[in-house]
Formats: structure tokens, C-alpha cells, sequence
């Protein structure tokens, strides 16, 4: 039999609350999922169950349906207000299998008729555990899409607002994956990545019309207003839980390799990698790109700029990706 913390999860074993009355039944069933790698807890009545599950963290309950107070189809309506996430499975008597059938329709994953299979027992847990998992899994992945989607959404707003930039952030946010990617970074980190990337100007939605828009160069004190804007992106990311791990991203962004950046002149690996990489992809799009009073700067000359200022401003690894990516890019002999 395969022990089911080898095929589950990782670390402790699953926990899981056996619940029936009859006391040989229960610690039958009990010693057979032990024995099957999870971690059992009996519970003699569903009242006893409720208040386990109020208290601790389980994976499953495996209930009896036919017991004295409270039924199997009762706990499982309880179970599925207070934890609709939580599989429980019925464990139902010869001929209650109809009985069980409607337990599904009120919460219930799934029923094991009586007498119980012992061998089979931890492959109908098995299977309830890992359904379970993977919708969790669904969930999080359509968390994390409604969140990009909502980040999107808010970047090309503050795109808008600065019109010279259209799709600026979209475009340093696929840069910056790109370049994550060759880094070696996984899919967490790159979305991580993506989302500070899209969001790192945020912080210009506080700064007036008059400096976001000017067209000529910035005086002293204006520039000094325009160099907040980490600070306060930094600030209004950290309000938002799911987006405080970007936050430090945001806030480093023009931080420059030798430590001649802001806003707090951090030099070398201290930036965090994300920081030098929008670092990087933003100054490439916005040296590249037209603006209504410029001319987008011609990709060699660009090109030049990274190479002479890479361990400057810009962490060199990354720098040799861009140059790369820009080689391959419009080499009209490159392959790619
Ligand atoms: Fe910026």
C-alpha cells in the first residue's frame, strides 16, 4: 500500500476525522487509515466531530450516516456551511446507498457502503483528498488570473493618463518576463514579476498633470517631486495583502547598480532582482519608444547605451540578456 504522505503532500500526513458511534467500527476503520500513512482522529458523534473542526485543521472526515443525535447527513450539511471546502465521506449501511445518493446533493464528496473494504478504504480517501487539491488549485490559478486582470486593467489606466506612454507598462512587463525567464526564474516568480513590472509607475497616479505631463525638461524641485513616485507606489501597494510582495520591486526601481539611484541609493545584489530587472526593461522601452515631442532613440544607439552603462545604472547579467534579446531581435540573420 502507498503511503499517502508520499503521493499528497508533502511534510506532516494528511489529517483526517474519523466519526461513528460503534466502537469497533470506528477504530477498525481508524487503525486501517493509519496504517495507510494519514493521521486519524476519531470522533464518537457528530457533535464531538464539529468541535474538532472548529478547533484544528483537517483534511476529510470519514462519517458514519446512521448514528444516535446527530446523522451523517446532518454533519455533512454542518461541515459544508462552516467548511464547504472540506470532503467528507459518507460511510452508509447495506441499503442506504439511496440515503447516500442524497447525502451527495447536501455536501458529501462521496460514500463507501458497509462493510467497509479496509483495503480500499485509503484509495476512496486518496481520491477525495487529491479532488480536493486540485480545486483549490483551480481556485487559486483563477485568483491569481482575476488579479493580473484587475493589475492589467489599472496599468493600462495609468498608461493612459500619461499618454506619451501607451502600453509602456504592458510592454516593460513582457520585457521584464522575458528576461526573469533567462534568469532561471519559475512561473510564481515571474508572475510576481509581471505584476510589479505592470505596476511599478503606480506610484505616478500622485503626481500633478503639470510634472507627469510636462514636456520639457524637469527644474530641481520637480524632479524632486517626480523621484516620490516609488515611494508612493511602494505605499499604496502595501495596503493591498496579495500585492505586498511586490511592493519592494516598485519601490527600487530606479535604484541604479553602483548605488547612484533613489530613492535609497542601494548598490549591486541589495536591489532586489526584480528592481533591476523593470530597471532595465523600463529604460529600454522608454529610450525605444516615440513620444509626441520625440522620436523613439534608434535601437544601436540604444543598444550602445546599455553596454556603456551596464554595472552603472543596470546589473550587467541582466544587461547582457537585453542585448541579447535586442541582437537576436533585429539581426535579420537571427533564427529567432
Ligand atoms: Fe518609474
Amino acid at each position: 500500500m502507498m503511503a499517502a504522505q508520499e503521493t499528497l503532500l508533502e511534510g506532516d500526513p494528511p489529517r483526517l476525522i474519523v466519526v461513528d458511534d460503534d466502537y469497533i467500527v470506528r477504530e477498525t476503520i481508524g487503525e486501517a487509515l493509519r496504517l495507510g500513512g494519514y493521521d486519524v482522529t476519531i470522533a464518537e458523534s457528530g457533535e464531538e466531530a464539529l468541535d474538532l473542526l472548529r478547533t484544528e485543521n483537517y483534511h476529510l472526515v470519514l462519517t458514519d450516516l446512521v448514528m444516535p443525535g446527530m446523522s451523517g447527513t446532518e454533519l455533512c450539511q454542518q461541515i459544508s456551511a462552516m467548511l464547504p471546502h472540506l470532503p467528507v465521506v459518507l460511510i452508509t449501511g447495506h441499503g442506504n446507498v439511496d440515503v447516500a445518493r442524497e447525502s451527495l446533493d447536501v455536501g458529501a464528496a462521496d460514500f463507501v457502503s458497509k462493510p467497509v473494504n479496509l483495503s480500499d478504504l485509503p484509495i476512496v480517501v486518496e481520491r477525495n483528498l487529491k479532488r480536493q487539491a486540485l480545486q483549490s488549485q483551480r481556485l487559486m490559478e483563477r485568483s491569481a488570473a482575476v488579479l493580473l486582470q484587475a493589475v492589467q486593467a489599472l496599468a493600462q489606466a495609468l498608461d493612459e493618463r500619461d499618454n506619451s506612454t501607451a502600453e509602456h507598462s504592458q510592454r516593460v512587463s513582457d520585457l521584464a518576463v522575458s528576461l526573469g525567464g533567462k534568469l532561471g526564474m519559475g512561473d510564481e516568480e515571474l508572475y510576481a514579476l509581471r505584476l510589479a513590472a505592470l505596476l511599478h509607475d503606480v506610484g505616478k497616479i500622485g503626481i500633478r498633470d503639470s510634472i507627469l505631463l510636462k514636456e520639457g525638461k524637469l527644474d530641481d524641485e520637480e524632479m524632486g517631486i517626480m523621484k516620490e513616485h516609488p515611494g508612493k507606489g511602494a505605499q499604496i501597494l502595501s495596503a493591498i495583502s496579495d500585492l505586498s510582495g511586490i511592493v519592494s520591486a516598485v519601490l527600487h526601481h530606479h535604484e541604479n547598480y553602483d548605488g547612484t539611484g533613489y530613492p535609497n541609493g542601494l548598490k549591486g545584489d541589495a536591489i532586489p532582482i526584480h528592481a533591476r530587472i523593470i530597471r532595465v526593461a523600463d529604460a529600454w522601452d522608454a529610450m525605444t519608444t516615440d513620444r509626441p515631442y520625440r522620436p523613439g532613440m534608434p535601437k544601436e544607439v540604444a543598444r550602445k547605451h546599455f553596454s556603456d552603462f551596464a554595472g552603472r545604472n543596470y546589473d550587467p547579467k541582466i544587461t547582457e540578456f537585453l542585448i541579447e534579446r535586442i541582437d537576436q531581435m533585429y539581426d535579420p540573420d537571427s533564427a529567432s
